[in-house]
């Protein structure tokens, strides 16, 4: 039996309303994960991530290796303890963030050396050490470890590449020792070829029972938005039906409702919060630079619309202030709003979809968010 069990409760179109358990609570799809990098979601305590109902939050195998170690963070009693929070957490893989590196990292089949962001060290990390970093930590969802190429990149290179990412994935599987409370999701690559995506799942699919979900990786790397869309379109609803499905790196409120219209169950993205910590802000009539001077004696809340804490007590010109005088509270604000602008949005997803009206939720919403008339 796996330890993350997904169910299905109700479609609308390929929008699909689900549960997924697992061994820290149930968590309700489609949602949005708040990214914690570090082992924190950047200005934001659990009891405040609880405030705004976060269910289940990200954090990486490559920062968390490098930095204080996963040997330290087990000795801790594992992640959820170490940092204080006791729902769901799913770790990426470090793959992604490994390739992230450019030059300073080396690929081959035994898995990717690379110098230390931080003190130039010389480390490794091949599939077998993501597996037993993410082992260390305790996640409750561990991604395999894949390659993520850039783009623009060779067609013949991205078809290596998932085929090691396949590869990579078997061993993987076969690292794991907690497979009784530590789900690991399967990652399709392929790039922006839609035949490339079908051998990449073909591939996967081997596999399907070793697996708790799957995931849509090498997306939101720079390609047009077409090209994602149209992969998105492709491959979501050839993934099983019976397992979650996550799309990797998604946090724009307009690439959000696209991914659920294709049946999309779980996204992640740093982007709420850095841009919040930059002093950018979602409304229902699009983002907002509130550290702009047409803000300077605008009292009235980031958005109107909104009921977080922020909305209730603050205005713009005074969050604008904050940012202007380097205030850390601004960027504290600023990060609640957006992160609970992206929760409260899949909230009313879910219940748009219960309701058979996802479609006509999605195109009131953009036309609002583009100021469409
Ligand atoms: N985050 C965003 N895209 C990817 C991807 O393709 N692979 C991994 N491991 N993480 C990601
Ligand atoms: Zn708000």
């Amino acid at each position: 039996m796996l330890p993350v069990k997904y169910t299905l409760k109700k479609t609308d179109g390929k929008a699909r309303l689900g549960e997924i358990e697992t061994p820290h609570g149930k968590i309700q799809t489609p949602i949005f994960m708040p990214v914690g990098t570090q082992a924190t979601v950047k200005t934001m305590t659990p009891e405040e991530l609880k405030e705004i109902k976060a269910e289940i939050i990200l954090s990486n195998t490559y920062h968390l290796f490098l930095r204080p170690g996963d040997e330290l963070i087990a000795k801790a009693g594992g992640l959820h303890k170490f940092m204080h929070w006791d729902r769901p957490i799913l770790t990426d893989s470090g793959g992604f963030q490994v390739f992230s590196l450019g030059a300073l990292r080396k690929i081959t089949e035994e898995g990717v050396k690379f110098n230390s962001h931080i003190d130039g060290r010389k480390l490794f990390i091949s599939p077998e050490k993501s597996i037993e970093i993410q082992n260390n930590l305790g996640s409750d969802i561990m991604m395999a470890f894949d390659e993520c190429p850039p783009y623009p990149a060779e067609y013949e290179y991205v078809k290596q590449s998932l085929h090691r990412t396949t590869r990579w994935a078997k061993r993987c599987i076969d690292t794991n020792k907690h497979k009784d409370r530590q789900g690991l999701f399967g990652i399709v690559q392929g790039g922006v070829h839609e035949d490339l995506r079908d051998i990449s799942l073909e591939e996967l699919m081997q596999y399907e029972d070793e697996f708790s979900g799957f995931a849509i990786g090498g997306l939101s790397v720079g390609e047009p938005k077409e090209h994602m869309y149209r992969i998105l379109d492709y491959i979501t609803p050839k993934l099983p039906e019976n397992k979650p499905r996550y799309l990797m790196g998604v946090g724009e409120p307009l690439d959000i409702l696209e991914a659920v219209s294709q049946g999309i169950d779980m996204m992640d993205c740093v982007l709420p919060s850095r841009i919040g910590r930059h002093g950018t802000v979602f409304t229902r009539t699009g983002k907002l630079v509130v550290k702009n001077a047409k803000y300077k004696e605008d009292f009235t809340p980031i958005d109107e619309e909104c009921d977080c804490y922020v909305c209730k007590n603050y205005t713009r010109g005074y969050i604008r202030h904050l940012f202007k005088a380097n205030e850390l509270l601004g960027m504290r604000l600023a990060t609640y709003h957006n992160l609970h602008f992206l929760i409260k949005m899949m909230d009313e997803i879910r219940e748009a979809i219960a309701e058979d009206r996802f479609y006509e939720y999605k195109e009131n919403f953009i036309k609002k968010y583009t100021g469409e008339k």
